[in-house]
């Protein structure tokens, strides 16, 4: 067996935290040289381990109620640009499970892991996941998009996509969505309930939090008392809601730490063809607040649209 296709058995998951050093499957692995201790090593680990049998109890019988309407979900009901999608190489609802789709999958289910409570995380954050990267232009809208349609697709599950990149939010462009006040306003406001700035979506289980108005102190806001407040309000009541929350580049942005430090856990875009081993571990102790960190690799041969971005199999060749 060459070395791609032993590879390619493995998932995104597992492939970035191989091609970085940074997971083992069962244990912590001993550094194979470098001087310096990884940042968070045994927290990817986790991740990439399978699924333990859990001998406790569930804290809270989650995602086994049939799904209910949303009815505090304010405003109408907005359709997502199917052609934008397709387009762009995300996953098409309602379509045949294609690549993007079925990799997408098996993130899915590490991730739920630490939402169900599997991987130790505080219950108070378990509904919370950052999706990030050190730099711009890795993928971390992509990567948040096809997870949120996917998690939309759970028969459990309701899904908040949260756009947290507040300069350059892209989420609502991506998806053909219209919207203005958002996280932001909410934060700046503790008069404003978040959840009606809460747009509704027409792929049931997916609704979309925009970044709002843009304010130059976002990172003063963030680091504010109302934003556990305003998490707490966006989860409190929705025990079947995982929020995702689109980040900037941690490197580039500091409200990525300090969202960090808040969500339960976090996925670190890495793309195989661009992203540097430096640049992974200054963000990743950047984001050390956060302590469930798990590598995600994008760009290692997914076909949107025909088209391929990066390739995994060149790598190091
Ligand atoms: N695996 C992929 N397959 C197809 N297209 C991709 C993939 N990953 C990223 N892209 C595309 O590459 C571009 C950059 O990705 P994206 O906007 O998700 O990066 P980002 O990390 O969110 O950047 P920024 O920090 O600037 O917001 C987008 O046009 C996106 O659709
Ligand atoms: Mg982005």
């Amino acid at each position: 067996m060459n070395k791609h296709s032993a590879l390619r058995t493995e998932s995104l998951l597992e492939r970035a935290a191989d091609l970085y050093g940074f997971a083992v499957p069962t244990a912590p692995r001993s550094p194979d040289g470098p001087a310096q201790p990884r940042p968070e090593p045994e927290t990817h680990a986790r991740t990439a381990t399978p699924a333990v049998p859990d001998a406790r109890p569930e804290p809270a019988a989650r995602y086994v109620s049939p799904p209910e309407p949303r009815p505090g979900a304010g405003g109408r009901e907005q359709k997502l640009d199917r052609a934008l999608l397709r387009e762009a190489g995300f996953i098409e609802p309602d379509a045949p499970v294609g690549p993007v789709a079925e990799e997408f999958r098996i993130v899915k289910r590490q991730l739920m892991l630490g939402v169900t409570g599997k991987t130790g995380i505080a219950a108070d954050r378990r509904q919370t996941v950052l999706i990030c990267s050190s730099q711009s232009g890795e993928g971390k809208t992509f990567c948040a998009i096809n997870l949120a349609l996917s998690l939309a697709g759970e028969r459990d599950t309701e899904v908040l996509l949260v756009d947290a990149d507040f300069n350059k939010p892209a989420i609502l462009s991506t998806l053909g969505l219209e919207g203005e006040a958002g996280l932001v306003d909410a934060l700046a406001d503790p008069f404003v309930d978040p959840e009606s700035l809460v747009i509704r979506t027409d792929v049931r289980g997916l609704s979309v939090l925009p970044a709002g108005r843009s304010v130059t102190n976002v990172t003063e806001l963030l680091a504010s008392g109302r934003t556990p407040e305003v998490l707490s309000l966006l989860t409190r009541d929705r025990p079947r809601r995982i929020v995702l929350f689109d980040s900037p580049p941690a490197l580039l942005a500091s409200p990525a730490s300090v969202l960090a430090s808040l969500v339960g856990q976090m996925l670190m875009v890495v793309r195989a063809d661009r992203t540097t081993e430096a640049d992974l571990r200054e963000a990743v102790s950047l984001l050390s607040g956060c302590e469930k960190i798990s590598l995600l690799l994008n760009g290692t041969g997914f076909a949107g649209n025909g088209r391929r971005f990066g390739s995994y199999y060149g790598y190091g060749q």
